[in-house]
């Protein structure tokens, strides 16, 4: 987004990009959304986008696309072996990342199938900056323990640290030391660190790490899915960042890491994923389960015609007009909020704007998944779909016991380019209002749970009757309203 300053004062982003295709969406009456909710067993990933007015559950696959993606899409070569389209996106890869060999892969959790299965054997442990969803899942399924080192500060719900995402280097230090570098997998740092609301890491912080890895002969490997906004926060916070390009940032940081690997359903703006690597015996390693698990080498199971997507969006990633539009969203989402008082994670990070449930409904136990209820109060009041990001998207024990989450939040993701500002002003308006009414909101219940990734589908049911007297007090407040 352009620097334009406004003759008002007036501080809102500046859209650098006009709106081409658009999609009708319909707003259904608050009675509605409440046996949209109820079918969906209070699971805002189990309702149909038919009743959803703003989809704000994810960026993954719904981000905007260019004219120019779009144009490419229509040159893919489809050859099943040597593609054209393949070679494309593999020198686009080489270009920005400079790192030689490339593996293709259906989505970002098929790249961390092929890491755990490579790389991680029972009793080895993967440090990490903060665990994601799938890659924990993936290292436990093959025996592994993830160890999250994050600096004290990236969980530290309000504050204004640039860098949340940073990994505490003294810690990394201690475990190594503690356990032995043969027992290490791998180190994992995740970029624009998505369950700790999309906070990124420094620079410096990746160099650091790099120090270590290289004193104990461990790999360090980057989960780009959330590059973008990573590099736009190196680029507008960290002072040696500040009179780089994009471009030059990105290569820095990949000079620091063995293998790059990402969701191109983020990065990119299309739909597929791959695995970046510089060294040869790490590619021999791995290729043989692309394969295996996901097609021939030169698709990975991704469409030739997304991979021409990627291609083009991987250099449009490069743009800072184009990487800053997330970010500055949710930035004024964030300060809006702020302004009525409703807790947000602070500072503004990328991937959306996060809501502390905590201090939200600090009434609810986390027993009862507080940001589980939220997200489907914020549904029923609005037709705004967000994700429940806490102690419903953790595994249990194996003992059966709950892991409760160190935080506990709703995500109100920001697809990049996707939204109007007016759009994104009705979800702060409703928000507030939930605010004003949040006494009535109470906890969730399972009804059905499923062993793995339960958050995906499993279904619960309110504790008593409190989503009909909101629905109830709605309709006293807003009159014949959607
Ligand atoms: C940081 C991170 N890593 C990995 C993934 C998994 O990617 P995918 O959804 O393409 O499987 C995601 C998806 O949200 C993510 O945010």
């Amino acid at each position: 987004m352009a620097q334009v300053k406004f003759f008002s004062g007036e501080q809102i982003p500046l859209e650098m990009h006009k709106v081409r295709i658009v999609q009708k969406l319909s707003l259904p009456p608050v009675e509605e959304r409440l046996e949209a909710i109820t079918a969906a067993g209070n699971n805002t990933f189990l309702l149909q986008n038919k009743d959803v007015f703003m989809d704000m559950l994810t960026d993954s696959g719904v981000n905007a696309m260019s004219d120019q993606q779009m144009a490419a899409m229509m040159v893919a070569d489809d050859s099943y072996a040597g593609s054209a389209t393949y070679t494309r996106l593999e020198s686009k890869l080489q270009d920005i990342f400079g790192m030689q060999f490339f593996l293709p892969t259906h989505q970002g959790r098929a790249c961390e199938n092929i890491l755990a299965q490579v790389f991680v054997t029972p009793g080895s442990i993967v440090p990490m900056n903060y665990h994601f969803t799938t890659t924990k899942a993936h290292i436990t399924v093959n025996g592994g323990t993830v160890e999250e080192i994050i600096a004290d500060k990236g969980l530290e719900v309000t504050s204004v640290d640039p860098f949340k995402g940073d990994m505490d280097i003294d810690k990394l230090e201690a475990l190594i030391a503690k356990n032995g570098a043969d027992k290490i997998a791998f180190v994992r740092m995740e970029a624009g660190t998505n369950l700790i609301g999309g906070q990124p890491f420094s620079l410096q912080n990746l160099c650091d790490i790099r120090r270590v890895c290289d004193q104990h002969g461990v790999l360090l490997v980057m989960d780009a899915s959330l590059l973008a906004d990573n590099l736009y926060f190196n680029k507008t916070r960290e002072a040696s960042c500040k009179d780089l390009s994009i471009r030059e940032i990105t290569r820095k940081l990949a000079d620091c890491c063995d293998i790059i690997y990402f969701s191109a359903r983020k990065l990119g703006c299309a739909r597929g994923g791959g695995i970046c690597i510089r060294n040869e015996e790490l590619y021999r390693r791995m290729r043989g389960l692309v394969p295996l698990y996901e097609g021939f080498l030169t698709y990975g199971g991704m469409s030739v015609r997304e991979m021409e997507a990627i291609t083009v969006g991987l250099e449009e990633t490069m743009d800072e007009d184009m990487i800053s539009q997330g970010p500055q969203f949710i930035a004024y989402m964030v300060d809006e909020l702020q302004k009525r008082g409703i807790p947000v994670i602070t500072p503004a990070g990328g991937l959306g704007c996060h809501v502390d449930v905590m201090r939200f409904l600090d009434h609810v136990p986390q027993s009862q998944y507080p940001a589980g209820a939220l997200a489907s109060a914020l549904y029923i009041i609005s037709g705004v779909r967000g994700m429940e990001r806490g102690t419903l998207s953790e595994q249990r024990e194996p003992d059966g016991s709950e892991v409760f989450s160190n935080m506990e939040l709703v995500r109100l993701a920001m697809p990049r380019r996707v939204f109007t500002l007016s759009q994104v002003k009705y979800a702060i308006d409703r928000i507030d209002w939930l605010y004003q009414n949040r006494k009535l909101v109470e906890g969730l219940v399972f009804t059905e749970e499923p062993e793995i990734l339960r958050f995906f589908y499993g279904r619960l049911a309110p504790v008593s009757d409190w989503q009909q007297k909101l629905v109830a007090k709605f309709r006293a407040d807003f009159g014949d309203s959607l």
